[in-house]
């Protein structure tokens, strides 16, 4: 894909993940590794209203060289380009259901969400870890991020959101709309006792699907 062609097709995922309730106001940012740089949001804009000419570009060192301010949390979005390979595009929401478990005090801060269901497995993966709280925008969760997101495709910020890595930019909107379902899901069976998917089967996801 050309950068012309990411560039819309940033614009319409982010203003279908905005019409569907996923972020409100100006909330999230997304961002995608191009050959020469990176693709983000300008800060303070609307996911539902981006115009793909005026997203901010940066360099391959994280620096602004185009378009409007970019986001400012660059840094997050630099931990897991920084420790995953496989990341080509980041996405950061504050999609209801995630936000709540991030929220949650009595969880396993290391895994909060058990494998409820195969596409969560398939698209997150094993571990999505809860980082601690930070102020948005505060670079020193940088290092906390870069540390979890070398075994974990996805974390959960406390009392702020999720951030998900995926190897393209639809593989990371995908994996966000699982992370929030799956969220849900979690939420709605908390104090029951559902079975989750056994190491097995979530073996056997993996190995399959990757
Ligand atoms: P930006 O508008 O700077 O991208 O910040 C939005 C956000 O989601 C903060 O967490």
């Amino acid at each position: 894909m050309n950068e012309q062609d990411i560039r819309v097709l940033l614009a319409e995922l982010a203003a279908s993940l905005f019409a569907r309730g996923y972020s409100v106001g100006s909330a999230g940012n997304i961002s995608v590794r191009l050959a020469d740089g990176y693709l983000m949001t300008p800060t303070n804009a609307s996911l539902g209203r981006l115009d793909p000419a005026r997203l901010s570009k940066l360099d391959a060192e994280f620096r602004h060289i185009g378009g409007d301010q970019p986001s400012k949390e660059v840094f997050m979005h630099r931990a897991f380009y920084q420790a995953r390979d496989d990341a080509g595009a980041v996405v950061h929401l504050h999609s209801t259901y995630a936000t709540a478990v991030s929220c949650l005090p009595d969880v396993d801060a290391s895994n909060p969400i058990p494998p409820l269901t195969p596409y969560f497995v398939m698209r997150v993966g094993r571990r999505m870890p809860i980082i601690p709280y930070y102020r948005p925008g505060d670079a020193a969760m940088e290092p906390a991020i870069n540390a979890a997101a070398r075994d974990a495709r996805a974390v959960l910020l406390a009392n702020h959101g999720p951030v998900v890595s995926g190897k393209t930019l639809t593989d990371a909107v995908y994996a966000a709309e699982e992370l929030e379902e799956a969220a849900k899901l979690f939420v709605m069976v908390r104090g029951q006792t559902p079975r989750p998917l056994s190491a097995a089967e979530v073996d056997d996801l993996l190995r399959t699907f990757g």
